[in-house]
């Protein structure tokens, strides 16, 4: 039983733990082992009457920053926007998730900068997705419905040059996979961009859900069409995705994920190459018309 007093210390009486993690090598409370045969100081506070106190820090504020990048084109009222993360998880440095997304569309942004397209590309380095999606959806629910309105579509790039990668876009037909929101009409245009450029490369690919778990998620909610490229995470390679792009089978896509293994050892650089060139071409076709998407 934990009892929480006013300065936030939690008493807890060694004896009557009731509620162990789940998972934990033995009973714990709050991630600090109070009882248990595998911890000395454990056995010792197990001792009828001891008491052990658990101390628990207060929740901590921090701030954040998206970094926000615009050119302006000809017609400042239609905006085509891509994103990536700019966070990892204090696990590893984060190079496939999400250095390699950030960094390729870092160099398309860089590259565009001398142009003057038709339409306004605008680029977002999202802070804190690995807290929630918190930095996209901060971005988008604090635009007016006006500046909302100006967003023709959102392209998201979250781990593209996954160890042992498939090259996958996301899916805007709801009959394949069941979307949780609704996905964007306009979607669809977006993914037959990088489709038909895979193709053109003679590059398999295959359809990936809208699962909720990447930046796009706040820009669908919002009803703004989106799609991107992923090449995998936690997910186990099948022997036919290994009859298809190589690699191998029966390991994870990326099997540093959220690791501290995620190195710049752990990029694919022909999958980074190839999804590079997409994240610009992308871009540019885009930028130049937004027709397909919204009519
Ligand atoms: N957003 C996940 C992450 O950053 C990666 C991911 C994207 C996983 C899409 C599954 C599908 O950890
Ligand atoms: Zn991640
Ligand atoms: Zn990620
Ligand atoms: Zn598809």
């Amino acid at each position: 039983g934990n009892t929480p007093d006013r300065s936030g210390l939690i008493v807890a009486d060694a004896t009557s733990v009731d509620d162990p993690i789940p998972g934990a090598p033995g009973p714990v409370t709050h991630g600090i082992p109070v009882v248990g045969a595998s911890f000395a100081d454990g056995e010792l506070l197990a001792r009828p009457g001891s008491t052990a106190y658990v101390q628990v820090l207060p929740a901590e504020t921090r701030s954040d920053v998206n970094v926000i990048a615009e050119l302006p084109g000809r017609n400042t009222d239609n905006v085509v926007m891509a994103g990536a993360h700019l966070d990892s998880v204090i696990e590893g440095p984060g190079i496939n998730d999400n250095g390699s997304g950030s960094a390729a569309l870092l160099e398309t942004a860089l590259k565009m900068a001398k142009l003057k397209p038709e339409n306004t590309v605008r680029f977002g380095w999202w802070a804190a997705e690995e807290q929630g999606l918190v930095g996209s959806a901060d971005y988008v629910t604090g635009l007016s419905a006006k500046e909302r309105g100006r967003i023709a579509m959102y392209m998201n790039y979250d781990m593209v040059g996954s160890p042992n990668s498939i090259f996958m876009v996301y899916d805007a037909d709801e009959s394949t996979f069941e979307a949780p929101v609704p996905v964007p009409a306009g979607s669809a245009a977006i993914e037959d961009v990088y489709e038909s450029f895979y193709t053109k490369l003679g590059v398999p690919y295959d359809d990936t859900e809208f699962s909720g778990r990447s930046d796009y998620e706040a820009f669908i909610n919002a009803g703004i069409p989106s799609s991107g490229l992923f090449t995998g995470a936690e997910e186990i390679k099948s022997p036919a995705q290994q009859a298809i792009w190589g690699g191998t089978a029966g390991e994870a896509f990326d099997p540093c994920y959220h690791a501290a293994c995620d190195t710049y050892a752990n990029v694919d650089l022909h999958a980074l190459e190839v999804n590079s060139d997409l994240i610009a071409f992308a871009m540019l076709t885009f930028a130049y018309s937004t027709e397909s998407v919204n009519g």
